[in-house]
């Protein structure tokens, strides 16, 4: 294993090493370690050299750590060049291949290295296994605290199932008492990375115990943004969910792109004008897990786009899977109500949303077709679907598709709750829930596929639909 490089640094041995002992001395300042020094791992380094921290980079990349060592930029990203010019000058960045050391050197460490894809599309974690044996040999005989900040993208789990066993493993010692572990993903983008490292979406932070979220507020907390602590799971998962949104809105330009441009449409006016509306458009609107959308617009205009589309000979594969996704997840309400093994059911709302009386192409319509066909014994109540008021589009649409709803209907709650052993929640009204908390049974089971929060009042068994 090759030693540190000969830049100009202090000796990190002369520091404590313990976080709270480290920002007595020093202000808010800390020792750190960075472990891979790519595109993530170089822009935090110099970024936490600036910031006045003292930092050791490590990386397997001999070469990597001689531009460093020189003064220059292992990536090629706006204003790098400059900044890691000056601070290694300052004498406040260390390099070095070893990673051992570099933990008993640091306070905390910030684990940056690749997690690329595998031939099989799962994620290559073989970086990432071989250094966590490193951090855990490198805490052995340390005798203070130390924080590992997992900040590579990594699959929902790893760190707590995989990368935390291997540290304790490998030290002999225990996470939350003589270490802390926690994931923080990174948000900064290629060509802008400077940039998006001084002023993030937000900050995340995954953590289970409390030293390791206080060390990452003290390094971040200036940040202009939110600062959140969750799960180490849902912090893992968040960075998936970003990248995979960013992909999906890329694709949903490109194919409306494809499509303007087969019908004569500027494409750039018209997703100008998409981003306008920060009402339903760029807005948490329908970003809400919760049952399948349904009623009179959505289903028909996405089905005219794509025989637009096969009109003109343009294939848009994402807008073409969303009616099958939406059906899968109809599908996946029939077979938990199905899966409860009672044949006596009790619907919640019958309309495609709260708040409507429509039933065009509602998701709960088919829920309840499907538990008839099955000879399910089935009531329904949707205190806004009044049969003999229903009129126009409406009507029609039951006196065509479903004549045979009305008689199942009831206008009681209670009723409808006292005769079923399995209730399927598929309106989300504040006073529909204190009405059920007093009716539902301790054993019924309610299947929500509304997503009622967590805080409220319930009795029985309650299943999510995928929550
Ligand atoms: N590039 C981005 O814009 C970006 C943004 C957010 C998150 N991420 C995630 O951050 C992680 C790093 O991405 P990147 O683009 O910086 O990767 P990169 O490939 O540019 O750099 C990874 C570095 O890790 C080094 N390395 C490998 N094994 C090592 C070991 N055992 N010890 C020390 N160093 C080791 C490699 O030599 C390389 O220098 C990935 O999980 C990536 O998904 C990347």
């Amino acid at each position: 294993m090759r030693t540190a490089m000969a830049c100009p640094v202090r000796d990190p041995r002369t520091w404590s090493g313990s976080p709270a002992d480290v920002n007595q001395n020093t202000g808010n300042l800390l020792k750190i370690s960075i472990f891979g020094l790519g595109y993530v791992g170089a822009v935090s380094l110099a970024c936490l050299a600036r910031d006045g921290h003292e930092v050791i980079g490590v990386d397997v990349d001999q070469a990597k750590l001689d531009l460093i060592g020189e003064g220059k930029t292992p990536v090629v990203e706006e204003g790098m060049v400059e900044l890691m010019q000056k601070v290694v000058a300052s004498g406040r960045v260390q390099v070095t291949t070893d990673a051992q050391r570099a933990v008993h050197d640091s306070a905390l460490s910030l684990i940056c290295v690749g997690t690329p894809s595998a031939p099989n599309g799962s994620q290559d974690q073989s970086a990432m296994l071989r250094l966590a044996h490193d951090l855990g040999r490198g805490m052995r005989d340390k005798d203070r605290p130390h924080v590992f900040v997992f900040r590579s993208t990594l699959v929902p789990g790893t760190v707590e199932d995989v990368l935390q066993p291997i540290i304790e493993r490998e030290s002999g010692k225990r996470a939350g008492e003589d270490f802390s572990v926690c994931f923080q993903p990174e948000f900064l983008r290629e060509g802008t990375s400077i940039r998006d490292y001084d002023k993030p979406p937000f900050t995340i932070v995954g953590a289970n115990d409390d030293a390791a979220f206080t060390a990452l507020q003290e390094l971040f907390g200036h940040l202009p943004c939110a600062f959140h602590r969750t799960s180490v799971r849902s912090a893992e998962m968040v960075k998936y969910c970003c990248n995979n949104f960013h992909a999906l809105k890329i694709t949903f330009a490109n194919e409306t792109a494809r499509l303007c441009a087969a019908l004569g449409v500027d494409p750039f006016e018209v997703m100008d004008l998409v981003c306008q509306d920060r009402q339903l458009n760029i807005s948490p609107a329908y970003l809400k897990p919760g049952f399948a959308f349904g009623g009179s617009c959505l289903p028909k205009d996405l089905r005219a786009t794509m025989h637009l589309a096969k009109l003109h000979d343009v294939e848009l594969p994402v807008l073409n899977s969303i009616i099958p996704s939406n059906r899968q997840h109809a599908d996946l309400a029939i077979a938990k109500v199905m899966a409860v093994g009672s044949r006596r059911v009790g619907m919640i709302g019958l309309s495609f949303k709260t708040g409507t009386d429509d039933l065009r192409e509602s998701p709960l319509v088919l829920l309840a077709e499907h538990l008839i066909g099955k000879g399910y014994n089935l009531r329904i109540y949707d205190p806004e679907v009044h049969l003999s008021r229903l009129l126009g589009a409406n009507r029609r649409f039951i006196d065509t598709h479903v004549p045979h709803m009305g008689e199942l209907m009831r206008p009681d709650l209670a009723e409808v709750v006292a005769a079923s052993d399995v209730l399927v929640l598929g309106l989300a009204s504040p006073s529909l829930l204190v009405s059920l908390a007093d009716l539902v049974r301790e054993d019924q089971t309610v299947i929500d596929l509304v997503g009622v929060p967590k805080t409220t009042k319930r009795r029985g068994h309650w299943e999510g639909l995928c929550w």
